[in-house]
């Protein structure tokens, strides 16, 4: 039986590599630029609405390293196969993209292919940017090629074999990659259709709400229906406890956080950091488009508060009246500091308590030291048997749903930063 796949494999590899860089070979290298194009290239608005649009794409986010130069690559970024360095997009001449032709940047945007004619990866989310209009990428490409340009020294990806072959991704380009320009859907607005393309395309907002294959594509048939990003759960959209209106999504979406629905946690934080940063009328697109994903009979999705099945859990109820009622108490909205009536949590009512989990253990603090929601973390205070008690306690109250299972283990794995996919 193994020395069959070990001759399948023998006399397949060769061929897929074959047929593989046979592929590859029509993406030709397109040509360096003798110069970066100057400054006096592009307009001021042209470069403002470029910064506005990357705020929305997250570039800086994925382009940085901690403490690194911006937009100057090297960030680690964690995928199922290894890790994979995000690349420098500065307009340095070598080591950046100072040298590429518009052509070549809306190619590796639309398409995945370097200048070279190389494959990228995915984990660089082109396959969402495919969508880009022409508009919105010469935007962008104004504002890359006026950044500070910096010369680095890229870190090779830590990959398993055969993963890190990039001539495979023509395979999985042909089998998952299939790029739909936004066509305008004539039944709705033009600021519902506006949000949908950036949600699709440029928000790639799928890359940790859907939910992904054994090959790490998003799957078709299941937009939306909840994902995974940095280790953290991306809810379904909807999904919350309580609907979500458009003028609640906007501020959520803009400020971090609202008051029926609480603050943006872990990788959302950054996320909605960007949305900030955004042109408004794009952040109220989103919000309409998702507004409309909600369904429409306002049945209230809410969970009454359910004392009986909590009421043995002595322990779990001790440390939530000693560490959360003071914030978490229930009845009024949430205005920080306080936190949101824990039955209109979306992480309390899910499936899965991964984000309640990481939420309690690290406190939410918002990024770079912004003021907003706060909420200590408690990773020193309670051990994971007492985490265990509390979350439960928390669940039976709050959540409604069935009761969380081996909470003491997901709670040291999360701890230890294991439990990552
Ligand atoms: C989720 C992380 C992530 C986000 C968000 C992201 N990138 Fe990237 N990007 C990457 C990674 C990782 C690579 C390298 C892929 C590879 O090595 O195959 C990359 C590669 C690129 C490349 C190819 C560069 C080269 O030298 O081959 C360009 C151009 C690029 N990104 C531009 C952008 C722009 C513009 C944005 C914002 C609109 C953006 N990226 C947002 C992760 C990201
Ligand atoms: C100093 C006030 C404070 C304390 C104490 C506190 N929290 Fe929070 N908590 C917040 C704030 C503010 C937020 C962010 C707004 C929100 O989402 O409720 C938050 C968010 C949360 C969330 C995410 C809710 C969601 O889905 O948006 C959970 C779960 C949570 N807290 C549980 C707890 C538990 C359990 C304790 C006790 C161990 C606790 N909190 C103690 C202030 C506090
Ligand atoms: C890097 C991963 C990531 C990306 C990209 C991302 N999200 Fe999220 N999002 C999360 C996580 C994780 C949560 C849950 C954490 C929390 O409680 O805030 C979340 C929560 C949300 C919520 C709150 C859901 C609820 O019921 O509480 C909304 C709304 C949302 N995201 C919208 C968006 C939109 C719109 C985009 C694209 C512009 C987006 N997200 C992109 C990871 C991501």
């Amino acid at each position: 039986m193994r020395a069959r796949w070990i001759i399948a494999a023998i006399v397949l590899l060769p061929l897929l590599a074959a047929t593989g860089y046979g592929i590859a070979a029509q993406y030709p290298l397109i040509d360096k630029l003798e110069n970066a194009p100057p400054r006096s290239a592009f307009s001021r608005k042209l470069i403002a609405d470029g910064a506005r649009l990357a705020a929305i794409g997250g570039c800086h986010l994925c382009h940085t390293a901690p403490d690194g130069a911006d937009f100057a690559g090297n960030r680690p970024i964690p995928t199922p196969f290894g890790t994979i360095y995000s690349t420098n997009i500065t307009p340095a001449p070598g080591s950046g993209i100072g040298q590429w032709s518009e052509a070549a940047f809306a190619r590796a945007m639309r398409a995945g292919i370097s200048r070279t004619g190389r494959h990228q990866f995915p984990a660089f989310p082109y396959p969402h940017f495919a969508r880009l209009s022409d508009a919105d990428l010469h935007a962008l490409y104004a504002f890359l090629m006026t950044r500070r340009p910096v010369e680095t020294t890229q870190l090779p990806n830590r990959l398993l074999f055969p993963l890190n072959q990039r001539w495979l991704m023509t395979f999985w380009n042909i089998l998952f990659f299939h790029p739909a320009s936004s066509r305008r859907d004539p039944r709705h607005d033009a600021e519902w259709n506006r949000g949908a393309y950036l949600v699709a395309g440029l928000g790639h907002c799928g890359d940790c709400h859907t939910p992904r294959n054994l090959f790490g594509a998003e799957e078709s048939g299941r937009k939306f229906a909840g994902g995974r990003g940095e280790g953290w759960t991306g809810p379904a959209l909807p999904a919350a406890p309580t609907p979500w209106s458009t003028a609640q999504l906007f501020h959520y979406l803009r400020h971090g956080w609202d008051q029926t629905h609480g603050a943006a946690a872990g990788p959302m934080q950054a996320v909605a950091a960007g949305l900030g940063q955004a042109d408004p009328a794009d952040v109220r697109a989103i919000a309409a488009y998702l507004s409309s994903r909600e369904p429409r009979t306002a049945l209230p999705r809410g969970h009454s508060g359910n004392a009986e099945p909590a009421a043995g859990n002595r322990l779990g109820a001790a440390l939530f009246a000693g560490a959360c009622a003071r914030c978490h108490a229930g009845g009024a909205p949430m205005l920080p500091p306080h936190g949101i009536d824990l039955r209109l949590s979306t992480a309390i009512a899910a499936a899965d308590p991964r984000d309640a989990i990481l939420t309690v253990l690290g406190g939410i603090r918002q990024p770079d030291g912004r003021a907003g929601p706060y909420m200590p973390g408690f990773a020193d205070s309670f051990s994971d048997r007492q985490m265990a008690a509390l979350l439960s306690f928390v669940r039976a109250r709050y959540g409604g749903g069935p009761a969380w299972r081996g909470l003491a283990s997901r709670v040291r794995a999360l701890r230890q930063g294991r439990g990552q996919s």
